[in-house]
């Protein structure tokens, strides 16, 4: 009975964003049109039978897409804010695809809701295409991994404010050729059953491989750190001895993908009994040296008298934080 309800609210919020997008031709260029539409309204109703995916994505940054202090700030000194609204507060991207969705106006706390993804001509796309009485469902590609930059690229390929359009660079590389994804990355995978009963928490499906909405990014110390291949080495240059640090990238995009954020590295060599052998290597990655997607780059330091080890420390500065992604040890 309740799941009619929310049905027939998704309808609503897609007759008006076809509406927006059927719109005067100048809306295209700037789509701020927000509408009175209840796009955000569903996202309640989901959570009563898809519990575990609706508590990943309220944890997300996703979620947190409009209640963000950060955004909440940067909104207080923009003579159009409803301009950002569209990344932070979308109408369903579905009919947009790969363009900046329509900013919307009804529960904006919801951030990138569940509509926003999966709401689509009045029905639930995603993955799989699974007959249920709850929802018209339809198997849909930008929900597979090879289609997914569509998805994601609606709102990560533009370049506004601190943000940086990441989707081209994933696109220029052509990882897409090579089995990458960006859910492949950010979405983990999980087996289980997709939709359960809020109530009493029977399955109301068979178990399937579906992903995570919990987004693994920045803000999770041991996902961050896989951005970078790191080595040391000692190598013979100019009739001396170096310590050669050199820093790959293996994110899907360059690194850091906000022009605020950036990463500290630091090498120390050290003596046989674990004391400072000279001064250490600095090197900050950030906004002003981002690393292209699959470059190394390379850092040396002369090797230092009795340096028989080194400890390589790897920081990530995110805001006011500082939080330590790698320091090992290692010997030379
Ligand atoms: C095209 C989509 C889009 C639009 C429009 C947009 N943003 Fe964002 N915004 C994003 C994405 C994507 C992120 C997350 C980027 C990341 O974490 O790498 C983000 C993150 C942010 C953050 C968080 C930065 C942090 O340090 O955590 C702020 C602040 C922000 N946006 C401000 C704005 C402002 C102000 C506007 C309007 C001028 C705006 N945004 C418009 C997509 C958008
Ligand atoms: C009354 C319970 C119920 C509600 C409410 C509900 N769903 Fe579902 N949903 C299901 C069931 C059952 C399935 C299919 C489970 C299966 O076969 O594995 C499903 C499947 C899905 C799928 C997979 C589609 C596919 O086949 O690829 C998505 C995506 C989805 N729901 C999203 C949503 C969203 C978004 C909302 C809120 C707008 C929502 N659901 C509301 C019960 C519900
Ligand atoms: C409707 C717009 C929209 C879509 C579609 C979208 N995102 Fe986002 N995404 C955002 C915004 C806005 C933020 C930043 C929220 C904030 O922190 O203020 C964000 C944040 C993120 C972050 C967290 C970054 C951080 O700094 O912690 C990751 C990772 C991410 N998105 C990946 C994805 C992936 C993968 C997809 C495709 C499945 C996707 N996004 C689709 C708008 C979107
Ligand atoms: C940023 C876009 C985005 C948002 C927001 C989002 N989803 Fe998804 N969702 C996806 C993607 C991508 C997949 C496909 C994952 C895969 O490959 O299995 C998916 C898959 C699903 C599935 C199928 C099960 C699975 O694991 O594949 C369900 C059900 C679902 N989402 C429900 C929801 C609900 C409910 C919400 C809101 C609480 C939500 N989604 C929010 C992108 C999103
Ligand atoms: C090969 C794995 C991989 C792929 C593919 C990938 N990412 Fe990432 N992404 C990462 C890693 C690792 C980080 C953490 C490094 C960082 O924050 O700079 C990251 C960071 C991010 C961030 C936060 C940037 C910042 O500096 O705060 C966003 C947003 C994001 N990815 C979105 C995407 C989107 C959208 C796609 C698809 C176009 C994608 N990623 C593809 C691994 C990947």
């Amino acid at each position: 009975m309740a799941a009619a309800l929310w049905i027939s609210g998704i309808g609503t919020a897609l007759a008006i964003a076809v509406a927006a997008v059927g719109g005067p031709a100048g809306l295209a260029v700037e789509p701020v049109r927000a509408t009175a539409g209840p796009a955000g309204a569903a996202t309640a109703g989901c959570a009563d039978c898809h519990v575990a995916i609706h508590d990943e994505w309220r944890e997300s940054r996703h979620g947190a897409a409009w209640r963000d202090p950060a955004y909440q700030r940067a909104l207080r000194d923009r003579a159009r804010p409803e301009r950002c609204h569209g990344c932070h507060a979308p109408q369903p991207v579905q009919e947009r695809l790969g363009r900046q969705p329509w900013a919307r106006d009804a529960e904006r706390d919801h951030g990138v809701d569940c509509a926003a993804c999966h709401a689509w001509r009045g029905r639930i796309a995603g993955p799989f295409g699974a007959a249920t009485d709850a929802h018209d469902s339809v198997a849909h590609p930008a929900f597979r991994p090879d289609g997914s930059i569509a998805l994601c690229g609606s709102c990560h390929d533009t370049t506004i404010g601190p943000v940086l359009a990441l989707a081209r660079d994933f696109r220029d590389a052509q990882l897409a050729e090579r089995g990458k994804s960006c859910i492949g990355c950010h979405m983990p995978a999980v087996t289980r059953a997709i939709a359960t009963d809020g109530a009493d928490g029977a399955p109301l499906g068979p178990e399937r491989r579906g992903r995570s909405h919990a987004l693994r990014g920045p803000g999770d110390p041991e996902f961050c750190a896989t951005a970078f291949k790191l080595g040391v080495e000692v190598v013979q240059a100019a009739g001396a001895e170096w310590l050669e640090l050199s820093v790959g990238n293996r994110a899907g995009h360059r690194v850091p993908g906000l022009t605020t954020r950036s990463f500290h590295f630091r090498l120390q060599p050290l003596t046989a009994d674990g004391r400072a052998a000279g001064a250490p290597l600095l090197v900050t990655i950030g906004a002003d040296n981002l690393l292209a997607v699959a470059e190394t780059r390379r850092f040396r330091l002369p090797r230092p008298p009795g340096a028989t080890a080194v400890e390589l420390e790897v920081e990530h500065e995110h805001g006011e934080e500082k939080v330590v992604l790698t320091d090992e040890r290692q010997p030379l």
